[in-house]
């Protein structure tokens, strides 16, 4: 059964959230038995698609991995990234949020905050659609990459807006690259979950690119820790193949008709 935001919600003070990107049904299969959250990430842009940045991908190209990731998943709840421009206002935060589920069966959207669009998320809630937030580094707006909440000021702005999109109904936040100090402020100040990348572990659950963790990304920041080394597993496997190959040791029989 497909964990509703409801106990994701509960989860908060009683367990941590576990959860990570996929782009794909084969990632998404191997992590839904250890995830409450996958998120279909923007940043499939930087990852899969080698751009600069994540400002280029489109709605449909978001749709097409999104589908592929939710044929994998029986159990996680799975969150698609409104990529940059779709939700610019109401009327079109509303058509593609309802495009993204509709075409995905995904379960949820996540949305970057821009200092200005609780407005948004709460029009998409009112239609029955679970909206996660995400303050701190957002990369859809922020230009060069810093660590976020660093003065007391900004913890001051970061907690506020976090409570704006708390009361806009949001389902949970992300907080991306946010000073320990302030994310744990704003942790307790609000009732929603707080999930970390790069932001301590005050939060009530953590999120990583899954490309990142398993060492295939090659981006290896501090917050980043990578738990095992896929590149390496390809290039044996790869070698072996081309050794196999010329020395004409594949195909054998049973690999023939
Ligand atoms: O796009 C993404 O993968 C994200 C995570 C880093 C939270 O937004």
């Amino acid at each position: 059964m497909i964990t509703k935001v409801k106990n994701i919600i509960n989860k908060k003070n009683k367990s941590p959230l576990v959860c990570l990107t996929a782009y794909s049904k084969t990632i998404s299969q191997i992590l839904d038995k250890y995830c409450d959250i996958i998120l279909v990430g923007d940043s499939l842009a930087n990852v899969l698609y080698a751009m600069n940045n994540t400002h280029q991908i489109s709605l449909n190209t978001m749709i097409r991995h999104a589908y592929s990731v939710r044929q994998g998943i029986k159990k996680s709840l799975c969150v698609v990234d409104m990529p940059k421009n779709t939700y610019n206002n109401i009327i079109d935060a509303k058509k593609n949020a309802k495009k993204i589920l509709r075409k995905t069966k995904c379960h949820a959207v996540k949305i970057e905050d821009n200092g200005k669009n609780e407005k948004i998320i709460k029009s998409l809630v009112k239609l029955g659609i679970p909206v996660m937030g995400h303050i701190g580094y957002t990369p859809q707006f922020k230009k060069k990459f810093k660590i976020q909440g660093k003065t007391k000021l900004q913890k001051k702005e970061l907690i506020n807006r976090a409570i704006k999109i708390e009361q806009a109904g949001a389902f949970s936040i992300v907080l991306e690259c946010i000073k320990t100090i302030s994310a744990k402020e704003i942790t307790k100040n609000i009732k929603i979950p707080t999930i970390g990348i790069g932001a301590s572990k005050y939060c009530d659950g953590q999120i990583l690119v899954t490309d990142d963790l398993l060492g295939l990304s090659g981006f290896k920041p501090k917050f980043v820790k990578q738990y095992g080394n896929i590149k390496k597993i390809i290039e044996k496997s790869v070698q072996h193949y081309k050794k196999e190959v010329i020395n004409k040791n594949f195909p054998k029989k049973n690999n023939s008709y």
